[in-house]
């Protein structure tokens, strides 16, 4: 008899069966039963924690990582990491999914601030009534609706595609000579439909965020958004950051294959989101505008992101790019194209680009800054004339990952904090007003600044022990500050942040604040004379201004000039899509740009030693925080 290699496993409270081969980890069925992840399965977020009920023989032994993230406590009572619990027997698992560990409704930012455009998609639809042929006039079908549509709208229009041809004579007929032609570029017919189908035209305009993806079908008669869709980008399990993908993408064909389809089935499915939202047929979407990071667009567009991976960093192309959809697989009309606006450089992507073109800073003749705050932050400076920028990988630990009771900013995420400087006890404020079960990123920023407000923290972010309260404890190895105890959290434990946390935060606001200041140092820019500061990406619609700057992430200026434009890259590709001239403007723009390598730079460890410290070791910096703090 054939032996049975694999293992049932049943995870509760949600009852779900999965049949996992001998040999492979819990993880992708975990994944797939909502429990949390935030390092893509690579056993180094500590989150995908599930407790094994029964069957603990057939699972391996505790791996290294799960030493470093579970206690012995935890191991008697069943805890594992979901991605280090491999199968090593057939037989029946039961799993359950501990309430820290289940993956809440995420708040997802998909609005930003967007610059008026003049409507002038690259693909219009026109309605044509052309006369039947006669023994008269025996014009050939194409002849006669090119004349027409000179006639009729002052279209020289010389070219059409294969696609269209082959429909033309049949549908000139079927519709008694009414027929919509849609036009690319006023330059090309790509299709033609039966009757007057002008009214049916819309594009798709999607922000691929390393974390986020957001989908926006739009109305191209009006330029109207008809529907926004998100989802978290399913790459994640392949890495959390660029890096992690790149090293995965760059192994082999096929992995870069799997992460090229990841993407193009999550975009599919966003549009199949929207057009049954509205009732719209995908096939009336004659456009589609992507804007990514570098590392996500060549992953788009199957292309080998393994040089940016190592210096100097080289992206395949940098300019503006179009692709038939049906040669990648996009779900839309099969004559549609695909559109990226053109890159700055190997880290400096067409979302930046989308960025500067929503918050209009290449207009502005003052001095302004521009932060996209992500994984990779995208810092972008101008003088009034100029425009110069860089990237600085500020990490995960804004999205919870790494920090030890971190989490995305989902329903019971600690999202504000204030403390009381008296008592040391804090308030806090979580999303969705639900007990606490972890902290997200803005809430992490608050504490400690408040932390170094209420001088629990010193200016090296060292967690003063010498402090005879209860919440400033050593536990086992670690020194923490609680925020919340056991008995008002969701997860039965307390919730604290370590001096770990800090040192994660420090130096995420750390290469923040020293791509500011290289940029700053090299069009010799004040802080106090830069006009506005605009904030973009998700994180930065919940971060706290105030908080950011007294810890040092962003330079010290009145709160007042600090503009929150939200998901600006996902307005950049909306803009795009609806504009023809918006792309020609990208274009000249990011010729014009300088870009500069950070690592290139010689003062880049001086600076971020100096921007370890809060706020900064150069205290003169910030003032206004050093009135605050008293020192
Ligand atoms: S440790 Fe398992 S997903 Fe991160």
């Amino acid at each position: 008899m054939k032996k049975i290699e694999e293992a049932e496993v049943i995870f509760q409270p949600l009852g779900r069966r999965f049949i996992i081969p001998i040999g492979e980890s819990l993880y992708l069925a975990a994944k797939a039963a909502n429990v949390e992840s935030l390092c893509g399965g690579r056993g180094l977020c500590g989150k995908c924690r599930i407790i094994i009920k029964e069957g603990k023989s057939l699972i391996s032994s505790p791996s290294v990582s799960e030493e470093k993230f579970l206690s012995k406590e935890e191991f008697i009572k069943g805890y594992r990491l979901a991605c280090q619990a491999v199968v090593v027997n057939a037989g029946k698992i039961i799993v359950e999914i501990p309430f820290e560990s289940r993956v809440g409704k995420q708040k997802l930012a998909v609005l930003g601030m967007e610059a008026k455009v003049e409507l002038n998609p690259y693909i219009k639809k026109y309605f044509l009534e052309v006369p039947s042929p006669t023994l008269k006039d025996f014009k050939p079908d194409f002849e006669r609706i090119i004349e027409a549509l000179k006639l009729k709208y002052d279209l020289n229009i010389r070219r059409i595609n294969y696609y269209a041809l082959k429909k033309l004579p049949m549908t000139l007929r079927s519709s008694e000579f009414k027929v919509t032609l849609v036009i690319k570029a006023e330059k090309e017919i790509i299709d033609v439909e039966e009757e007057n189908k002008e009214k049916e035209l819309y594009g798709f305009a999607v922000d691929i965020g390393t974390t986020k993806v957001a989908g926006y079908l739009m109305d191209l008669n009006n330029g109207k958004v008809v529907a926004t869709v998100s989802m978290m980008n399913p790459q994640i399990p392949y890495g959390e950051d660029v890096i992690s993908r790149i090293s995965y993408a760059s192994k082999n064909p096929l992995n870069l294959e799997a992460l090229h389809k990841t993407i193009i089935d999550g975009v599919n499915q966003l549009i199949k989101e929207a057009c049954d939202k509205t009732n719209i047929d995908s096939k009336s979407i004659y456009e589609l505008v992507i804007v990514g990071n570098t590392v996500m667009h060549h992953l788009f567009f199957n292309i080998n992101p393994k040089f940016l991976g190592s210096s100097p960093y080289v992206p395949t192309l940098k300019s503006s790019f179009y692709v038939k959809s049906k040669e990648i697989g996009v779900g839309i009309h099969p004559e549609a194209e695909v559109y990226s606006l053109p890159l700055i450089a190997g880290f400096v992507g067409a979302d930046a680009v989308a960025d500067i073109l929503a918050t209009e800073i290449y207009k502005l003749k003052e001095k302004a800054l521009l932060i996209d705050i992500g994984t990779n932050t995208e810092i972008i400076l101008s003088n009034g004339s100029k425009l110069i920028c860089c990237s600085t990988a500020s990490g995960p630990a804004f999205e919870g990952a790494h920090i030890t009771h971190g989490m995305r900013a989902a329903t019971g995420a600690i999202e504000k904090v204030w403390i009381n400087p008296e008592d040391l006890n804090p308030t806090y404020k979580t999303v969705d007003d639900e007990e606490p079960r972890g902290i997200c990123g803005s809430g992490i920023v608050d504490a400690i600044s408040e932390m170094l407000k209420a001088k629990i923290i010193d200016f090296n972010g060292r967690i003063k022990t010498e402090i005879n309260n209860s919440r400033i404890r050593k536990n086992n190895n670690t020194i923490e500050y609680v925020i919340a105890w056991k008995e008002e959290t969701a997860i039965n434990k307390d919730i604290t942040i370590t001096q770990k946390d800090i040192f994660e935060i420090q130096l995420a606001k750390a290469a923040i604040y020293t791509g500011i200041s290289i940029l700053m140092n090299k069009f010799n820019v004040e802080p106090k004379e830069l006009s506005k500061v605009f904030i973009a990406g998700a994180f930065g619609l919940y971060l706290n201004s105030e908080s950011a700057k007294t810890i040092g992430m962003i330079p010290d200026i009145p709160l007042n000039k600090i503009i929150f434009a939200g998901n600006t890259a996902g307005s950049g590709a909306r803009m795009a899509l609806t504009s023809k001239k918006i792309r020609d403007e990208a274009e000249n723009l990011v010729n014009e740009i300088k870009y500069i390598e950070l690592a290139a730079e010689p003062n880049f460890e001086h600076e971020f030693a100096s921007a370890l410290r809060l706020p900064h070791k150069n205290v003169n910096l910030f003032p206004s925080v050093r009135k605050i703090l008293n020192f």
